[in-house]
């Protein structure tokens, strides 16, 4: 059984909120061991993203949604010490059994159970889009970072896997993979954050793949097979798989098969007072 993922919920029931939040961690947590052979896209963006990152030595981080701690040796190169957080316990496990960051905290990014204004940069990689509000997360990252510090968040927006969900959309109308917000909405829920300046810039990556399993494989493999608001109904039957694949393969092209990524980059800086 196969579902493919989704970073936003549209419920105001917190009860459908807790339920989605346990689904992506258990998720999350199975796929804490196969994650980082999978993690192509995720290693290139957070990669790029920690080069945005102007910290020095003298300085305290927080990674959140830090996943098992792959980039752990690089943090720990960059900066003092740093706090590592995630819903997942089994990633935040495997991210311990590393013993770089002074300390491991299982939560919610949108309720972080951390001292206000702590650190001097805070620093959250493909995270953001599991969020059901991201306009909490902002607050809570504005929330722990100390005055003049700094801020980046990558996540996918709108455009992300477009040519799976037309594929998809060519066989049923269910929601087989995420609506990725669009980037103007969480310009929005940024701006409800006014102590913090924001900047946004959104970058498109392609990876290729020999067919459509494999994608479906490769994000499993993440732990990325979530589908909010509605139970994982599957992907079921041969006939279904090679309907997809019929239909995915309009877009073959001599590398393979593509898939779309649109990564936002959010940085920004804590006003000084
Ligand atoms: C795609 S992984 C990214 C991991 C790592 N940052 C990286 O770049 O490889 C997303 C991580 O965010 C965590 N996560 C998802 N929703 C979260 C939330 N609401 N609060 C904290 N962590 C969350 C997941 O458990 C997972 O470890």
């Amino acid at each position: 059984m196969m579902s493919l993922n989704s970073p936003t919920i549209n419920t105001s029931e917190s009860q459908s909120e807790n339920t989605f939040l346990k689904q992506v961690a258990n998720s999350f947590g199975k796929a804490c061991d196969s994650y980082l052979p999978a993690a192509r896209l995720q290693q290139q963006v957070a990669l790029t993203a920690l080069g945005m990152l102007s910290v020095n030595r003298k300085d305290k981080l927080l990674d959140l949604g830090c996943g098992p701690g792959w980039i752990h040796p690089e943090l720990n190169n960059r900066c003092n010490e740093f706090c590592a957080v995630d819903l997942s316990a089994g990633m935040l496990k495997k991210a311990q059994s590393l013993h770089l960051a002074t300390n491991y905290v299982q939560a919610d990014a949108a309720a972080l159970p951390l001292k206000t204004a702590q650190f001097d940069a805070v620093f959250s990689s493909l995270m953001l889009q599991w969020c059901p509000r991201p306009d909490a997360v902002f607050a809570e990252a504005a929330r722990v970072l100390a005055p003049g510090g700094q801020l980046i968040i990558t996540t996918l927006v709108q455009g992300t896997l477009i040519e799976l969900q037309g594929a998809f959309a060519t066989l049923d109308q269910k929601p087989h993979t995420q609506l990725f917000l669009p980037e103007a909405e969480l310009m929005k829920a940024a701006a409800n954050v006014p102590q913090v300046s924001w900047h946004f810039k959104q970058r498109n990556y392609s990876l290729f793949y020999p067919d459509v399993q494999s994608l479906a494989r490769e994000l499993k493999a993440l732990g990325a097979n979530q589908v909010a608001g509605r139970s994982a109904t599957g992907l079921t039957g041969k006939g279904y798989w090679q309907k997809l694949a019929a239909a995915y393969e309009k877009h073959r092209t001599a590398l393979g098969l593509p898939a779309s990524y649109q990564v936002l980059f959010i940085t920004g800086t804590k006003n000084a007072s």
